[in-house]
């Protein structure tokens, strides 16, 4: 088969990664792809959302499959538009991938079909917003309802800071369109956890449950970020959990999406709070996680091109996932002020060194200057380590990142410290 990844951050290098694992693949194309991409995979340079230059890629080289790896693509259609053309691409069609790309629908499938999440409200003007928040003064999470980059959610203690998240974003539109409509919910509180499922619309299989460490520094302080670091599987979900989140969650969700006639095949990621009432979906994405898929693809010991092939099929019922026993963690080195400005192209030294078996550096904003692998992006590796345990895989993911090093490079020195309270 011939495949082409659609994306080119450290998510898409473990897809890649992954992919040139299967006997079934002989030919990979990344678009656009990064430097370290490139070791592993031929890159076109045709950017995500280019839809029209990625099919017509596509048909020339008679490519088999099509992954995508970013929301962007999907919730703009690129699935449908592949399929239309007679071409195979692996994700949910526009119509199912909304449920990433408006934060209202998400919540009406999960009211709809009784899934756990938290109470809430959703305004479409200001003054009717305005005065629904300045009658509560406790703890509440303002949401933007559209794409916002992984930026449109404030969690706010009282009520001057939700009255500034509403300014913010249905009167400053900080986020543009995707603050046309607000939702107001409840905050809760608890361990955050990633559940990723793979699903032919009908059947799933459930991927190593993982956590992200979403703020920039240790101890979970400072502003949000991508993801500095991930690991799996995680703790904080026993056996019994899971399959309680298989049956209220993922499920009814997969369930409820064909009954609406917006069959979801692709992975559908639930973002969840462990409460001390169970588990709740904080949010639902459309696509694998980043950087939870730095982890999860190296647990893995199923093909996921033969699982892709499955759920194109609507086959997954015949197909168990498995993981390998052990643990994974990934810790992200980033550029210096990420997530806020920061500058780019700076040398980045140590990538030719000898790493230990079960390390993996998989690239995120990189790209070649010349003889030299530079710095382009906020969050630059991902660095993986997999080990028999998970303080084992702590241990060797910080012996391995001391060989990296560039201008400014930032990184927590907490990743996974979490799963061993
Ligand atoms: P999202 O972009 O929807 O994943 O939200 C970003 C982050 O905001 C989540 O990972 C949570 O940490 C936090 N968050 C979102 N919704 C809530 C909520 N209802 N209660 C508490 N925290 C939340
Ligand atoms: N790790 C969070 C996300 O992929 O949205």
């Amino acid at each position: 088969m011939k495949v082409l990844v659609v994306g080119g951050g450290g998510r898409e290098h473990a897809i890649v990664w992954k992919v040139k694992q299967s006997p079934l693949v002989n030919k990979i194309y990344c678009a656009p792809g990064n430097a370290g991409i490139a070791e592993d995979a031929e890159c076109v340079d045709i950017a995500a959302s280019d839809s029209n230059k990625l099919l017509k890629f596509a048909i020339k080289e008679k490519i088999d499959l099509t992954i995508v790896g970013p929301e962007a693509p999907l919730v703009n259609g690129l699935v449908d538009l592949f399929e239309e053309n007679g071409m195979t691409a692996f994700g949910p069609s526009q119509r199912a991938a909304e449920l990433e790309g408006s934060k209202a629908f998400c919540k009406y499938i999960m009211n709809r079909y009784d899934i756990p999440t938290a109470d809430y409200r959703v305004f479409d003007d200001y003054e009717t917003a305005r005065s629904f928040l300045g009658r509560h003064n406790g703890p509440i999470v303002v949401k933007a309802d559209g794409l916002a980059a992984g930026k449109g959610v404030i969690v706010c203690q009282n009520r001057r800071q939700s009255l500034s998240a509403l300014h913010q974003i249905m009167k400053d539109r900080a986020f543009g369109e995707a603050g046309d409509k607000v939702l107001v919910e409840e905050m809760l509180v608890g361990d955050e956890v990633s559940v990723m499922a793979l699903s032919d619309g009908e059947h799933f299989v459930t991927l190593s449950p993982s956590q992200d460490h979403k703020r920039i520094f240790d101890n979970d302080q400072g502003p949000n970020t991508g993801g500095m670091g991930a690991y799996a599987p995680t703790p904080h979900i026993s056996d019994e959990t899971m399959q309680y989140i298989e049956k209220a969650i993922i499920a009814p969700t997969i369930k409820g999406m064909a009954l609406e006639d917006r069959p979801f095949r692709g992975v559908l990621y639930a973002g969840l709070m462990m409460t001390k009432e169970g588990p709740k979906v904080l949010e639902y994405n459309v696509r694998c996680g980043d950087p939870e898929t730095q982890v999860i693809l190296p647990m893995a010991e199923s093909d996921l091109v033969e699982a892709i092939m499955a759920a194109r099929d609507g086959a997954l019922d015949k197909m168990a996932w498995k993981n390998r026993s052990g643990a994974a963690v990934c810790v992200v080195l980033a550029s210096g002020g990420y997530p806020g400005p920061y500058q780019k192209g700076k040398k980045i030294h140590g990538l030719d060194h000898q790493w230990d078996d079960g390390v993996f550096v998989f690239h995120a904003g990189t790209k070649r200057q010349g003889k030299d692998i530079v710095t382009d992006g906020g969050r630059v590796l991902g660095v993986t380590a997999l080990d028999a345990s998970i303080p084992q895989a702590i241990d060797k993911v910080y012996k391995a990142i001391k060989w990296i090093a560039f201008d400014g490079a930032y990184y927590r020195k907490d990743i996974a410290v979490r799963a061993l309270r």
